[in-house]
Formats: structure tokens, sequence, C-alpha cells
């Protein structure tokens, strides 16, 4: 056969002979008569064949199964009662690949179709999710590219923790202990000497260990560091990023945010808004007031404290002002403190809807002494950060970064139950296979 085009292409051309090669997506046949529905990654169409065009093939048409992969020739013509509102009249069929019995159908519960992952990515929610999650990794790319940025990379292996000790995955190396990395940050750091303005879109490791709607233990961080950064420089940017992504998303994807349910009205208020910025002081005084949730100043905001805070906004919030008590080693102190206790100049954007922490970010400490009492107090051993130490001995910049949760961002995009679905193969406490 000739040059084969994909079916979006062929509904475009509305008319006229096509060549289409893909899945069978359902059918259904009577004596004289099959109903292919045909998909491939581009959209579905209605196929149509006659017993009388296909004498000797015939019985392989009328056996073939769902996900058998075919190749057609025929015409297509608009039919309203189709699905996808076209329909082609098969001339000539190729049979590529018989199926056997498919192992996914509609009763399946989440853990099954999470045994067949490797099948159920090809359902057209997945592809729709799927297809999203490229164009998010292309917007954020295109997002710091143009903003005169280089892509940098740092290892996955690490002989020491950032984010903490409690997250992190242990691993033998050559009999040495050694960690899967929390974040590109400690080797980020360090290049801004040379780059000044580095993003990276890489694998995280995180060993969460409770089963949640928004954890992964292996995420994809997008994440940015910069010399001579101002604190609210970093806002502006990761704000800017959201809206840059969500805009891309609502461009190019409307049709695969339709396909999976999406009201993209929610997604408005972000693109036309000025994410407010408030103190964490704030936060705490706004659940009280709105919510009646009464937290002690100092203690970290949960789960479900972060989703009462997410309700009250139709757009992402920016929270600073954090007790420097639950924020990592690393973050400045500013000049001054609230009247309330100590805090430190970070910040996490939570997002609506109940999506929980997309961002967090901070300005970085410069001064060596309060770093290490920071590290001391965690428990850490300093040996192991000797040669971030010299970030602050040898030209030392006022600096700073942010990470984002790309599967978090995907969530929150799609509108997803649970972030498993923003990846294709989902690593969480209970699933590690496929
Ligand atoms: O707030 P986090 O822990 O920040 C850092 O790791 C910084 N070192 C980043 C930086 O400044 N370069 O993580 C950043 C983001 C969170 O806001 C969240 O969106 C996401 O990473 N994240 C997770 N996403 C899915 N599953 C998990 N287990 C996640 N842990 C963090």
């Amino acid at each position: 056969m000739e040059e084969y085009i994909s079916i979006k292409q062929a509904i475009e051309q509305k008319s006229g002979n096509v060549n289409l090669h893909g899945w069978v997506y359902r059918e259904r046949g009577s004596n004289n008569m099959k109903f292919i529905v045909l998909r491939d990654s581009s959209n579905i169409i209605q196929c149509v064949l006659k017993k009388e065009d296909f004498e000797d093939l015939w019985d392989q048409i009328d056996k073939l199964k769902i996900e058998s992969s075919v190749e057609i020739s025929g015409e297509i013509y608009e039919d309203k009662r189709a699905p996808t509102g076209y329909e082609v009249k098969v001339k000539k069929m190729n049979i590529v690949h018989v199926a056997e019995d498919y192992p996914i159908n509609k009763d399946l519960n989440e853990e099954l179709l999470g045994d067949r992952r490797h099948l159920w990515i090809r359902s057209r929610k997945m592809t729709a999710i799927l297809k999203i999650r490229s164009t998010v990794l292309q917007a954020m790319r295109e997002h710091w590219i143009n903003k005169g940025f280089y892509e940098y990379h740092s290892p996955e292996i690490l002989s020491s923790s950032c984010e903490g000790g409690s997250t992190l995955f242990k691993l033998d190396y050559y009999g040495k202990p050694a960690y899967l990395s929390q974040t590109w940050q400690l080797h980020a750091e360090p290049a801004i000497f040379a780059l000044e303005k580095i993003f990276t879109i890489q694998p995280a490791f995180r060993a969460e260990k409770s089963k949640t709607s928004r954890h992964l233990s292996e995420l994809w961080m997008a994440e940015m560091e910069v010399a001579w950064a101002k604190f609210d420089k970093l806002q502006d940017d990761a704000e800017e990023l959201i809206k840059d992504v969500v805009r891309r998303v609502v461009e190019n994807n409307k049709e695969d945010l339709e396909l999976i349910g999406r009201d993209i009205s929610k997604l408005k208020p972000t693109l036309e808004k000025k994410f407010p910025r408030i103190t964490y002081t704030d936060a705490l005084r706004m659940l009280k007031e709105q919510c009646g949730m009464e937290i002690e100043w100092g203690k970290d905001l949960r789960t479900i404290e972060e989703d009462k805070l997410s309700s009250l906004f139709d757009t992402p919030v920016i929270v600073t002002g954090y007790p420097k008590g639950v924020k990592a080693f690393y973050m400045k102190e500013p000049e001054e403190h609230p009247k309330e206790g100590k805090v430190v100049l970070g910040f996490d954007i939570v997002g609506p809807e109940g999506y929980g922490e997309l961002v967090g970010g901070s300005q970085r400490e410069e001064r060596l002494d309060i770093i290490r009492e920071n590290l001391v107090k965690e428990g850490e051993n300093l040996d192991n950060y000797e040669f971030y130490f010299d970030t602050r001995r040898y030209g030392s910049v006022p600096h700073g970064g942010y990470g984002m949760g790309v599967e978090r961002i995907i969530s929150w995009v799609c509108g997803l139950d649970t972030i498993k679905d923003a990846i294709a193969f989902p690593r969480t406490i209970t699933r590690l296979s496929p």
C-alpha cells in the first residue's frame, strides 16, 4: 500500500481515498458486515467492511479481536452517527497481527489495571494524558530556554541528602552507602558559578512511605537555579512558568482535555489573574477565620490544611515566610523576623482544587556558619557537604531557585483523581512493576 496518514489527517481530508494503519479499538459484526473502530495515536474512526469485498479474507476479518493491528485503504465520508463523525468504507485490508483475547475490560479495578499498565497506557484516556505531559515538558523547556537559561544535569546517585533523611532511598554503591537524588540542588548550586542561569527536568526520588493521591516515589522535577537571584523574582518566574504551561496545554491539547473530561474553565483564572502572595502567618489566620482550623505557629501545613487553603483561591497561591523549623537547611534567613518567630526566605506554591504543593523554592543561605549549624541540627555529617560549602567559599553570590513537581502540575491541569496517571509507569510504595 502507498503512504499512510493519521486518522486525524484523514478526518481533516473529509473525503476521497485514505490509507490508515492502527489497532482495532472496537469491533462488531453481522453476517455480511463488519464494523471496526480503528485507533491510532491521533484519534479513532469507524470503518465498515462488506463481506462481498473480502471473499478470501472474510473469515479472518470476522474473527478480528480488539487490539489486532491492521492496515486499511478505503474511502472516507462524513457520517454523523459514527463516533468521530466520519466513516471509512474499506476496500483493502492487510491484517498485520491478530491479537489474543485482550486482558482489559470495563470491570477491572485500579489494582488490576495497574498490573496491566503496559497495556492500559494504550487507552484513550492515558494516550490523552501522555500527550498533555509531552506538551507540559516542552512548555517548561521553552520557558527557560527563551529566557537564556542553560539546560544542565546533576547526578542521580549521591553520597548525601538534601531534603532530609526521612524520604531517602538508600543503595549499595560498591560497598558504600549511597542515595538516590531527591533534588538536583546540591549539584546545581555549584554550576551557577559557571552558567549563572540553569534548569533541568529530570527524575527525583522520594521514599514516601504513605499511600496518597499526590506522592510518587519516582517523580520528575523541573528545577531552576540562578545566580544574583532576588526572592520575589524567583516567585515571578515560577508564576510565569505555571501560566506558560497551562496556556500551552489549553492551546495545544483542547481535544485531549475534553476527552478526559477536564473542565477547562477552571484553568482560566490561572491565566488571567496574578497569583495571590500571602505569608504563612496570613495562611494560619485565613484557615482560622474562614475554615475554623487552628494551627499552632511553627507547625508545617498538613495536606488537609493545604487543601483547605487552596479551596479559598481559584488560582495557585504563593505562600512565603514559613517558620525556619519546617524548611530545608539551605534556605536563607531574612534580616528581620516577624514577631511570631524565625522564618526563612522560602516559598511554596499551592495549587487550586486541592492539588497540593506544586512548587517549593527559596533564596539560598550564603552564610556558611548558619548552614553548618542547620545541618548539625538535622544530624547530618558535615564531611559529606564539604564540596557544597565551597559554593560559599569562592565567589559566593546571592542565589536561589525552585523545583516544580512535573506530575503535580499534570495532575492539576488534567484534573486527575490520582497523580499515578500523570506518568506512564508510576512508582509508589505499593507499585514497582510493570
Ligand atoms: O519542595 P521540594 O521538596 O523542593 C526541593 O526539593 C527543592 N530542593 C527544589 C529546588 O529548590 N530546586 O520539592 C519540589 C516539588 C514539590 O513542590 C512538589 O511539587 C514535588 O516537587 N514533589 C513531589 N511530587 C510528587 N511526589 C512526591 N513524592 C514529591 N515530592 C515533591
